[in-house]
Parts: C-alpha cells; structure tokens; sequence
C-alpha cells in the first residue's frame, strides 16, 4: 500500500479551505487521495476553523502569539505543536501569521500556503481589496512553498477570476467569495497531488513528479 501523507493544517478563521480538504479526504478516502489531515492548529481560540477540525475528529492546537514574552518564543511553540503531529505536509489554509526562522528551519520545503491573489502581485494580508484598489481585470489565488519572506515562495500552481464592474460595491467580499471557490478546488487539487507523487523544488520552479 501505498503510504499516506500527514497533513496538519494552520487556520485563523472560517476554515472552508481546511472544509474543502476534509470534504475531499472523506469522499474519496484517505489511500485514494494520499494525505489524511492529522491536526489543526491556529494562532487563536473560537474561530470555524478550529469547530470544523472538532467535528471532523481532527485533533486540534491554539498557540497564541500573546501567550508568549517573544514572537521567536511562539513561533518556537508553534514549530513544536507541528512537530509533535510528524507531518509530511504542513498547509497554512487562512493561517494569518507570519512563522519565523525556527519553524522555517524544521518545516520548509513542505510548508505550503494559498494566497488569494495572482503573486508576485498582491502579496500580504489585503490581496484581494489590493487588487480592486489597482484596477487589476484578471485577480485569482497562488499556493506556493512559504519562504522567509511575505507570500514570496516558489509557486505551485494558480487559478484566475475575473474581477467584475460590480466588485467595487461591496470593497471585494463577492470577489473574494469567487476567488475561495477557485482556492478551494486548487488546494484540494494541489495538496493531492504532492502527496500522492512526491515532488522537487528546482530554484523557483516547483516540479511535481
Ligand atoms: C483564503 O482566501 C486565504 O487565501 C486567505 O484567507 C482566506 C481563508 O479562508 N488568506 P478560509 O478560512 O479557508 O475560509
């Protein structure tokens, strides 16, 4: 048989993309789809996401940066819940944080993250009200390996939206809306398929075999 990768997935809000992989795992089965999620973990307590994981079965862990004297401290703390789940594949789904140095160290190169804009355009917290803001016609979402810097790794894979007249009205809630329906197909698209064939990170480029 073949062996099946252990995600865990970081979230700090709704938790529909962590719903998608949970969705996905249980209709098609853990062997079929190669992954299984292990834990859930986040930087905060009373979110969706972590309700969604507690309904599922799925173990789950709060590390909350204020907690800690440090940010290197809780991003030791956060590095170490991880480990503690020996995951193959770590998926930061609407994980609002930074990680730092330690957690880099242990998990990077498995350490992946979705970004609902078109990098390298549009990084950071607000990608989707920075696209509208720049008059952008085409916006989507990126899942990219996460490095040292903000929303910079190489990039996996893309889907593109369509930004409307209309998206201006409401400052990019239905865009994003659209744009989490593409995010969630690509993610569950995405994290199968690392895990099902292995994969190599050539520079930039990001080779799934
Ligand atoms: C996603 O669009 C993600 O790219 C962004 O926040 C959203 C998270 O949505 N950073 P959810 O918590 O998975 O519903």
């Amino acid at each position: 048989m073949e062996r099946v990768a252990r995600l865990v997935v970081l979230v700090s809000g709704s938790g529909t993309n962590l719903q998608a992989l949970l969705d996905e795992i249980a209709a098609t089965g853990t062997g079929a789809y190669g992954a299984e999620i292990v834990a859930v973990g986040a930087d905060r307590e009373g979110i969706e996401g972590l309700a969604r994981a507690e309904r599922a079965g799925v173990p789950t862990f709060v590390r909350k940066v204020k907690d800690f004297a440090t940010r290197e401290e809780w991003d030791a703390a956060l590095a170490g819940a991880v480990a503690a789940y020996e995951p193959d594949l770590v998926v930061s789904a609407g994980f609002m944080k930074i990680v730092g140095k330690e957690f880099l160290a242990r998990f990077g190169g498995r350490f992946i993250n979705t970004h609902p804009a078109l990098l390298p355009s549009f990084p950071g917290a607000h990608g989707v009200r920075d696209a509208l803001a720049y008059g952008a016609k085409v916006t989507g979402c990126t899942v990219h390996f996460v490095d040292d810097g903000v929303d910079t790794g190489p990039i996996i894979a893309q889907g593109v939206v369509e930004v409307r007249d209309e998206d201006y009205e409401d400052e990019g809630a239905a865009l994003h809306e659209r744009i989490k329906e593409v995010e969630r197909r690509l993610l569950v698209d995405v994290v199968g398929r690392l895990a099902r064939h292995g994969y190599r990170i050539e520079g930039r480029k990001v080779v799934i075999q």
